[in-house]
């Protein structure tokens, strides 16, 4: 069943009814100040940081869930009865409910007894505030007396603190109220230099800045007494819970349409400059005066509307496909690279599964990323990619996450997943074939942020590598450390204790347990770095790490990797096998196979063919691909976390969405398009939109896991939006189905595509140069022939032009 439809043309995914089984989420903002935003205007906003900058407050796990939001209530005097256009938070029913979730906004409409409200949310660009562009419409034959509330509930800051710290908090609440603008301006008066504020274009017929004299006491914020009785009280917050509401009252002539204009942004000053008058309290308003009034005019709302538009026209521009399939058409030229945009920006920090006051950014999930993103926004890539090598530890391992706003790495989490650092170097690499900029690799860069430790970004790189190395286990595989990208699988943590973290309680050595996924990722990523040195002609670096990459295949394809059918994953504390046919549970996993293959493992002698024919008979479902089966069914202090989840969820025989596309792009590498395709279908959320009541999360973005079959829910995605699938799939559709990768020196292209299609055309822009491409299919193998602005070239890569041409034509045959 759906719940909406594709508007493609739009870029919009229309949601039709309010009551979507989850609620479905849209981000704000892509610079500095952000907002998650619901179909049902749930959500909240911040600045920069989720946990220390929040402005609105959310409430998670809330019931009725999905609370806390940018509510608008209306109010027909004449009935004195009143509702929530966005049907949240008062529920009753509305007529013509809509919700566009678009690039970067929300509008959010609906009718009800002849009054139809629409509602666009969006962030203006270079600005750090939102607007809610409200226009309400008479559609009745006679005059209608409306009052209208924009309401918000200030967060006091600190995410954590604000739900915790009542002791305090219920004394520091502070605003001011000038006209009609309210200024959230708690702490001010001491160390905080920032003030929110929540503005109205309309001359206001009052305003609440108390909670509870807004929604009156032992109510909520689906009947607020002000809004019942059509009076706000002018309430001005001293302490316990500030808010934000304007009332505006109105009568609209038949057919009449009222534009109202609200304003919530964040503003700082400087410290010496906090207060007018000097040595008062009352914050300095000059500065942001200016910004607030020039956006309380429409004109400027439609030109900064128009902007956002344009911006993503041009970030979506860049790369655009024609293929046979409507599903993968959207997804990679409108959601799926939003989305990646989105998870570049907010990393794993704030979502409806996310709550904005756990973890930094990941090592490894900043890397991966960064193959989603580095298309749309290379410079932003090489400022990530140099903060990330910073906190690289000298002996070439990682710290697991750093935070943002310090850039340093985090003590509390610290290092010791061993496949951290591995994926810099796909990462790096990734950004020099998409940029040219060569330059990068002599960028000098710390390690762990200690002055005097500068060494050349291609020397972290090969310290990566040999942290691998430098840690062989009995059967000369990497040891796992705390866990690789299967941040569950703690082989060497041995908790008894409830409560414990598995991923920073380690308390066995560390010499035995190994990774074959590991293994893998090394082969793939010494690949990398064999290639990336041949264009520096250092053969010192091609010979080492083409010498390691080959000792190590061997060991994959030995006993020690290769279990009969499938490869092992990984070896426990005890030397045990794990993901062996010989295992009772957990016999095989999804991670070694698609990582051995992408290695380059198997690929000459049939195991890879053999390992995934595994994966179709053991893990493929209907609704994707498990992580293991048979899942476990009961903890084992050696397996650690992976064991404690329920069969079917999570690591624990989930379909772990970020995992499955490493199949679909060992699949390519074994020629087969038919099912490395037919697996991108199985999860792309588009394709799944008919089966909305099953997959339940929102169906124009990845969620990080679906049920698996061993769940009572099998096929239910959870934890959407924020999850390393984006880049994932994104790689997996455009760069190993349809072929077209950036290389070194232009663009390869090498599809492997299902059997079915006649071909495809595309139009990708690399180091500004466009390149148009034309697939043809001539026969039902995978051999290419290329044809250049005219000429047959020889191999799979259009060079880039040297004479200055930004325009290349390719049409590629495949036979
Ligand atoms: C999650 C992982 C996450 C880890 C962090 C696990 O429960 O499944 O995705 O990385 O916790 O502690
Ligand atoms: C989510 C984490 O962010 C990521 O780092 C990890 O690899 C996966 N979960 C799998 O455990």
């Amino acid at each position: 069943m759906r719940y909406g439809y594709f508007d493609d043309p739009a870029r919009e995914y229309v949601i039709e009814r309010p009551d979507t089984p989850l609620p479905w989420f849209n981000y704000l903002g892509s610079e500095g100040y952000f907002g998650l935003i619901s179909n049902t205007a749930g959500g909240y906003s911040f600045y920069k940081d989720a946990r220390l900058r929040r402005i609105t407050r959310y409430r998670y796990n809330n019931v009725p869930f999905d609370f806390g939001g940018r509510y608008i209530y209306v109010r027909d005097n004449d009935s004195q009865e009143f509702w929530s256009p966005s049907w949240q938070p008062v529920r009753t029913p509305v007529d013509d409910y809509t919700c566009r979730h678009g690039m970067g906004y929300t509008i959010i409409g609906s009718s009800r007894a002849g009054l139809r409200t629409e509602t666009r949310y969006f962030v203006p660009p270079g600005e750090t505030m939102e607007i809610w562009d409200v226009t309400v419409t008479n559609q009745r034959d006679t005059a209608a007396d409306v009052s209208l509330f924009g309401s918000v509930e200030f967060a006091l800051w600190d995410a954590q603190d604000d739900m915790t710290n009542f002791q305090r908090n219920f004394n520091t609440g502070e605003v001011e109220v000038e006209g009609s603008t309210i200024y959230h301006k708690t702490e001010y008066r001491e160390r905080r230099d920032h003030f929110a504020y929540f503005a109205c274009s309309a001359d206001t017929a009052g305003f609440d800045t108390q909670r509870e004299a807004f929604l009156g006491a032992y109510r909520g914020w689906d009947s607020p007494r002000a809004v019942a009785e059509g009076r706000a009280t002018n309430s001005v917050a001293h302490g316990w819970s500030p808010v934000g509401v304007h009332q505006v009252d109105a009568v609209l002539a038949a057919g009449e349409t009222r534009r109202i204009v609200f304003l919530l942004g964040y503003a700082e000053n400087p410290r010496d400059a906090k207060f007018d008058p000097p040595g008062s309290t009352t914050i300095n308003k000059r500065r942001v005066r200016p910004v607030i009034d020039r956006y309380l005019n429409g004109g400027a709302v439609d030109e900064a509307f128009a902007e956002t538009g344009r911006r993503w026209d041009e970030l979506l521009g860049l790369f655009h496909v024609d293929t046979p399939d409507h599903d993968t058409n959207r997804m990679v030229n409108i959601w799926n690279a939003y989305q990646n945009m989105v998870t570049f920006n907010l990393s794993r920090s704030a979502s409806f599964f996310e709550s904005g006051v756990g973890r930094g950014l990941g090592f490894r999930d900043s890397t991966q990323d960064l193959l989603g993103f580095v298309h749309m926004a290379p410079e932003r890539a090489r400022e990530r990619v140099l903060d990330l090598a910073a906190t690289q530890l000298s002996d070439g391992g990682a710290y697991h996450q750093y935070q943002p706003l310090t850039k340093r790495g985090n003590d509390a989490v610290g290092s010791n997943f061993n496949d951290d650092p591995l994926w810099l170097v796909l990462a790096v690499v990734a950004y020099v074939r998409e940029t040219g900029d060569f330059g990068i690799l002599d960028e000098m860069v710390v390690y762990e942020n200690t002055p005097g430790t500068e060494r050349p970004l291609l020397d972290h790189l090969e310290r990566s590598l040999n942290f691998t190395l430098d840690r062989l286990g009995p059967h000369q595989l990497p040891l796992i450390g705390r866990a690789d990208w299967n941040d569950c699988l703690n082989l060497n943590c041995f908790s008894e204790e409830s409560g414990e973290s598995f991923q920073t309680t380690t308390s066995q050595d560390g010499k035995v347990a190994e990774s074959v996924m590991i293994a893998g990722l090394f082969c793939a990523a010494a690949a990398e770095m064999v290639d990336l040195a041949a264009q520096l002609d250092r053969t010192d670096l091609t010979e080492k790490y083409g010498g390691e990459r080959a000792a190590m295949l061997a060991r994959i394809e030995s006993p020690a990797g290769w279990d009969g059918e499938w490869f092992i994953r990984a070896y426990d504390h005890f030397g045990n096998k794990i993901g062996s046919a010989d295992c009772e549970e957990g016999k095989i996993f999804i991670e070694s196979q698609g990582w051995s293959i992408i290695g380059g493992a198997g690929l000459d002698n049939g195991k890879a063919e053999r390992a995934l024919a595994s994966v179709a008979e053991h893990l493929a479902t209907d609704h994707g691909i498990v992580v293991n089966q048979p899942a476990y069914t009961s903890y084992h202090l050696e397996l650690g976390e992976i064991s404690t989840y329920p069969p079917g969820y999570k690591e624990n025989a989930s379909i772990f969405c970020h995992s499955n596309p490493w199949i679909m792009v060992a699949e390519t590498l074994v020629g087969n398009g038919d099912r490395a395709f037919d697996y991108y279908k199985r999860i792309c959320p588009a394709a799944r939109e008919d089966i909305g009541e099953v997959h339940r999360a929102e169906p124009y973005i990845y969620a990080q896991t679906i049920a698996g079959k061993d769940a009572p829910t099998h096929g239910e995605a959870k934890n959407s939006w924020l999850t390393g699938t984006a880049a994932w799939n994104y790689v997996a559709i455009t760069q190993a189905i349809l072929g077209i990768r950036p290389a070194f020196n232009g663009l390869d292209i090498r599809p492997v595509l299902p059997k079915a299609w006649d071909g495809y055309t595309a139009s990708r822009k690399l180091r500004g140069v466009t390149f148009d491409i034309t697939v043809k299919r001539a026969g039902t193998g995978n051999s290419v022939a290329l044809v250049v602005d005219g000429t047959p070239v020889d191999g799979s890569v259009a060079p880039m032009p040297e004479d200055g041409r930004d325009q290349v034509t390719i049409v590629a045959t495949v036979s």
